[in-house]
């Protein structure tokens, strides 16, 4: 799909559809009326047959009248006084229709409209990631005959006021570059676990690395074990695949200038290993690896944006299996820190493979270390679908977070990281234990990763409930690429 801004009259463009926005009491948005005029007033004619509501995500598509250029009027209604979320419902609306229609050329005026706190540059991203998503499809292991209906949209060109069209460009070249980082993160974790194994998300980087000028390196186990990464190999020994370490490095900013560092849990399948989970929906467990893919997506972004930053991405990657050489509850470990810890659950894999990845981070003196993970059932629990949980030690990370992940609308909600948790984790045999109880579960995971990030400036965030759906429309979100990209974004526009 290829976008462009115009600032050319709508109206008399030629394309597939046209779409305009109808808003209550039928008071028509400038290009509704022109459409109005144009097609002799069939645009009130509907408003007032109630053949379309004016509810913010209503949507009608009618064939455009002979006298325009058009071949169809998407009408969106989008309400009163729009605010963010009636324009995100109108822009997702019209975006779900479009791309069910045989429409390969469209025209889309919605980013005119005003919207309360919402300037013309939030206002085209808004409309490319509703299409973005809206296009998406995971069909590439269909055999031919059975893939969805793909969406047949090759053009879209957004129209803007004069005075709008440079911030709605801006807009738009930032919303392809998330919405490419989120399509791939999406596809990472759609894929199952026996193809989207640790060497597979390899192979993966090292072609990132090739198209998107991205410095690539993996480690193997026998450079793991020089490292003395005793957690992470203990997790990869219950398993056939071998783990690896990939590090993908985006070197936008000044030479020698600390960079951000993120660190994605890469479990490319969690089946709990001897602490065995229960058959019912393990299949989901293939979305373990969803923190590494955000990595994977967000240096994608950095990349395609030529963001003035130096970004470090480092995806522990392992599966963790039960089999006769498998972590076994009770054993003791040495993590690379030196720091021993007696595995209670062989479950609670996540923060073993991350807490050797976080001491491998402090090599790149990092400004900021901000890693990402499914790595709780209990943040499910505590937050559900709409927010990643998120633990900092340091309140300013937590702000610029936090508003990152509003403006993106991909939500964050911060949980306690209190010193008085941490006793939960305690062994009588080691230096820590890997869980923590059942009580505040998605806390004590982070205050076991906490032990190993002391001295850097760092946030944890659990993607547990955000990073995929379950049921019917089951598959990967993509979060939180568009949360950690508007974090990259706002950083280098600080400097
Ligand atoms: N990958 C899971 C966390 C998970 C569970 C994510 C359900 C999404 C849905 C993680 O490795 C895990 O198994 N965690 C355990 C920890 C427990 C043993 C302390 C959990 O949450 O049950
Ligand atoms: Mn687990
Ligand atoms: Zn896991």
């Amino acid at each position: 799909m290829k976008f462009s801004v115009t600032t050319n009259d709508a109206i008399s463009a030629r394309c597939d559809c046209l779409v305009i926005a109808v808003h209550d009491n039928g008071r028509l948005s400038a290009c509704a009326s022109k459409a109005d005029r144009a097609s002799k007033g069939l645009v009130t004619r509907l408003l007032k047959q109630k053949d379309i509501s004016a509810k913010p995500g209503s949507t009608l598509m009618v064939p455009a009248p002979q006298e325009m250029a058009a071949s169809r009027l998407l009408l969106v209604g989008l309400g009163d006084k729009p605010d963010v979320d009636d324009f995100a419902a109108a822009a997702a609306a019209a975006a779900r229709s479009l791309c069910r229609s045989p429409t390969r050329k469209a025209v889309i005026t919605l980013a005119e409209i005003a919207v309360a706190n919402c300037d013309p540059r939030a206002r085209a991203r808004l409309v490319v990631e509703a299409l973005a998503v809206a296009a998406y499809r995971f069909d590439q292991l269909k055999s031919s005959n059975n893939k969805n209906d793909k969406s047949g949209l090759v053009r879209v060109t957004l129209t803007a006021r004069t005075t709008a069209a440079t911030a709605a460009r801006r807009g738009v070249g930032e919303a392809q570059a998330i919405a490419n980082g989120v399509h791939l993160a999406r596809d990472l974790g759609n894929l199952p676990g026996n193809i989207c194994t640790p060497s597979y998300l390899a192979r993966r980087a090292r072609q990132l690395g090739r198209s998107h000028g991205l410095r690539v390196s993996v480690l193997d186990e026998a450079r793991m074990k020089a490292l003395k990464m005793g957690a992470l190999l203990s997790v990869s020994r219950g398993s056939r695949e071998p783990a690896r370490l990939i590090v993908m490095e985006h070197r936008g900013g000044k030479r020698g200038e600390a960079p951000v560092v993120l660190v994605g849990k890469g479990l490319t399948f969690d089946a709990g290993g001897i602490s065995l989970k229960p058959a019912a929906s393990m299949d989901e467990m293939k979305y373990d690896m969803c923190g590494g893919a955000s990595v994977f997506g967000a240096l994608l972004a950095a990349a395609e944006l030529k963001l003035p930053l130096n970004v470090v991405g480092i995806v522990p990657s392992s599966e963790n299996l039960p089999d006769g050489a498998a972590n076994k509850p009770g054993d003791i470990v040495t993590s690379m820190s030196g720091k021993t810890i007696e595995i209670l659950n062989t479950d609670a894999e996540g923060r073993l493979i991350l807490c050797d990845a976080l001491s491998y981070a402090e090599r790149y003196k990092p400004d900021t270390v901000i890693d990402i993970a499914t790595l709780t059932g209990a943040c499910v629990i505590a937050l559900g679908q709409p927010a990643t949980g998120l633990f900092v030690n340091q309140d300013g990370l937590a702000k610029e977070l936090l508003s990152a992940g509003d403006e993106a609308r991909d939500r964050a909600w911060q949980l306690p990281l209190w010193k008085t948790y941490q006793k939960q984790l305690k062994s009588p045999f080691a230096d820590i234990g890997n869980i923590g109880g059942r009580s505040a579960g998605a806390i004590t995971a982070a205050c076991f990763l906490s032990r190993f990030t002391e001295g850097m400036r760092w946030a944890h965030l659990d993607i547990a409930g955000t990073a995929w759906k379950s049921g019917a429309g089951k598959g990967a979100t993509g979060r939180p690429v568009p949360l950690l990209c508007r974090f990259l974004i706002n950083r280098a526009g600080a400097r």
